[in-house]
């Protein structure tokens, strides 16, 4: 079932354009084409996701008919599949075959099994090789223009930009449409900080851009994984510097939140799409 929050945003159009945000649908699919350890996997993860006979797919479904009857697109900004399985995958490029939808990769797009490894880019390539070259899609960039609003997706799903990322967010902004951008992790910014570090047992926050002095409580494991390079501080100050780019739709966290990174520029999260969380944004 459907649970939709709205947001309206005044970023300029003459006619306002509709998104239907949706992220972290975790699809945890095995059939007979992958081995029992997989099929294990699906089922232990179906039930952290509270799959019952389907229900997480049929809730995809309906987020995807009310985004053809009320919006114009869908966006979808990743962790679509929660592992790669042979009926993920499947599953997912019917999915995404359906240009009604925008989609930017997560970081469990490239799961083998969820965990048991270091996540980088040699991973993540062996995983898209795995898939038979990704999801039929552009997973590590996307863009669409739709009402004179250029949608960009940019994968930083192992909380690093690149700078070739970078350098096309700028071809981008030479369009001089308004720009919303659309990635998997959120950007620092304090408050979201304080409200998941305040979690029990926090560790870390599952944010991009982290400073030493927020990276101190953090685990060694995490600090590591977290902490910023250089293309991606160059990045964060890239996008704080563009007034063109009016808004940042992410996921990653499971929950909803709403703060601001700079002025104009609101930053959503948005929960877990596998319960039928989904967020109408209007832009003005
Ligand atoms: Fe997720």
């Amino acid at each position: 079932m459907i649970k939709l929050a709205k947001n309206t945003f005044e970023i300029g159009l003459e006619k306002p354009v509709k998104l239907l945000h949706v992220t972290d649908t975790h699809l945890t699919l095995a059939d007979e084409l992958d081995d029992e350890k997989k099929r294990q996997l699906a089922k232990a993860r179906g039930r952290d996701f509270g799959d019952v006979d389907g229900s997480v797919e049929a809730n995809l479904r309906e987020q995807i008919a009310y985004s053809k009857e009320n919006c114009d697109l869908l966006v979808h900004s990743g962790d679509l599949i929660d592992f790669v399985s042979h009926a993920n995958v499947a599953k997912a490029r019917e999915i995404l075959k359906d240009d009604g939808i925008f989609f930017i990769a997560g970081n469990h797009e490239y799961s083998r099994w969820v965990g048991e490894a270091w996540e980088d880019l040699s991973y993540r390539m062996t995983s898209y090789m795995q898939m038979g070259f990704g999801l039929g899609v552009p997973m590590f960039w996307n863009s669409r223009v739709v009402g004179g609003v250029n949608v960009v997706g940019i994968d930083n799903g192992y909380y690093h930009f690149a700078d070739w990322q970078t350098w096309r967010l700028r071809r981008e902004a030479e369009k001089g449409l308004p720009i919303v951008l659309v990635f998997h992790d959120p950007l620092f910014e304090q408050s979201l900080y304080d409200h998941h570090m305040a979690k029990p047992h926090a560790d870390c926050a599952y944010i991009v851009g982290c400073d030493e002095e927020h990276l101190l409580p953090y685990s060694e494991f995490r600090a590591v994984q977290q902490r910023p390079d250089e293309p991606t501080l160059r990045m964060i100050d890239y996008i704080k510097s563009e007034p063109l780019i009016k808004l940042i739709l992410t996921g990653h966290l499971h929950y909803n939140f709403e703060s601001v990174i700079r002025e104009g520029l609101p930053q959503i999260v948005t929960g877990c799409g596998s319960d039928g969380t989904a967020r109408e944004i209007t832009l003005e």
